[in-house]
């Protein structure tokens, strides 16, 4: 019997992601149109003053437009390519500009400044208007209401987020879905809680942000750190349902510090950012071959996420590298 079956535009695709109980999930096929995210030399500079407030800056004697903060570059260079139907890993270790390459996506960079490049969603400059439209955006942190509990915050966000025509029987049914597909039924009734309001545990709080998003069945998903704070089952878990859904005709740009090797071999595309540049940006299986032919060999018995993730070698050739898609 084949392991494989053909899903999109003739790709041949690993039949073993998929469970014949869940293909009936609403979320298992995307039905807009496809959609294909492309960064072009990406520059982007953060000033480390910007975050002072002015009444701060006074203190110091100086007005505000006296003082020019630091400029740190925190991500040079950058090109890549992704559409529809593929998995996009951003990995690398704390500080490499991960969350700064997706927030500078989703139009919600604070405190920076594009100085070359551009982004394009389809073809078009990636505006406010066409970022609220194309894509759902999962943060690094936490923002929902700690009152509520999971299935009433799911309820309130689909009232406000799917079309009018929706009845309130179709909204359920989604709101189910969703509880369904992250496994959240066991506390569906809790209340969400935050730091002060004691609630759900860290890694459900984490899949309650995600099912949000997932609840408009958006085209593109965006999550920042999705696995952070979930035990190794449950970051495998989540991250197999993230593959089923690029499968179903979305693009999913996740990043990840250092994933575990059975969570790597779920990427199609991977970018190593080591300091805003990226050393490696192809396919997540050509990665080790890549480095090895480079004079870099992964030791045995070492996960090659982690061990790239960490190299000081990296920085020797972080600039000269661009995208080879
Ligand atoms: N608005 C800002 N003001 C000051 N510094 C910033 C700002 N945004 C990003 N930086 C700096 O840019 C670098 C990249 O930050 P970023 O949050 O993108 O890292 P990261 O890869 O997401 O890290 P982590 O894995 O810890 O979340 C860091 O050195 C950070 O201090
Ligand atoms: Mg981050």
């Amino acid at each position: 019997m084949s392991h494989y079956c053909i899903i999109h535009k003739g790709e041949l695709i690993p039949d073993c992601l998929f469970f014949s109980e869940e293909d009936s999930s609403l979320y298992f096929t995307y039905s807009g149109e496809c959609t294909e995210l492309e960064v072009n030399n990406l520059q982007y500079e953060v000033d480390t003053a910007a975050q002072i407030p002015w009444y701060e800056r006074l203190s110091e004697f100086k007005l505000p437009w006296e003082i020019k903060g630091n400029k740190q570059t925190a991500i040079n260079k950058l090109n890549l390519r992704v559409r529809s139907g593929q998995m996009l890993a951003v990995i690398g270790s704390s500080g490499c500009g991960k969350t700064s390459l997706l927030d500078i996506i989703t139009c919600r960079d604070e405190g920076g400044t594009m100085t070359s490049g551009q982004i394009l969603i389809n073809g078009k400059p990636n505006t406010p208007r066409v970022v609220r439209k194309t894509i759902a955006h999962v943060r690094q942190d936490d923002r929902l209401l700690p009152h509520l509990t999971v299935r009433e915050t799911l309820v309130f966000v689909a009232k406000l987020r799917l079309p009018t025509h929706f009845t309130k029987a179709q909204r359920d049914k989604r709101v189910d879905d969703v509880i369904a597909e992250l496994r959240l039924r066991q506390c569906a009734n809790t209340r969400v809680g935050n730091d002060y309001v004691r609630g759900v545990s860290g890694g459900e709080r984490r899949r309650v942000s995600i099912a949000v998003q997932l609840l408009w069945n958006p085209g593109i998903l965006i999550l920042d750190e999705p696995t952070s704070g979930l035990d190794s089952f449950t970051a495998h878990n989540l991250v197999i349902t993230l593959s089923r859904l690029a499968r179903g005709n979305r693009l999913v740009l996740l990043s990840v510090h250092q994933p575990r090797s059975d969570i790597f071999q779920l990427f199609d595309l991977v970018v190593l950012l080591s300091s805003g540049s990226a050393v490696y940006c192809g396919a997540a299986r050509d990665m080790v071959p890549y480095f090895t032919a480079l004079g870099h060999p992964c030791p045995r018995y070492c996960n090659p996420s982690d061990f790239y993730g960490t190299c000081n070698f990296l920085d020797h050739f972080s600039s000269g590298m661009t995208n080879f898609y």
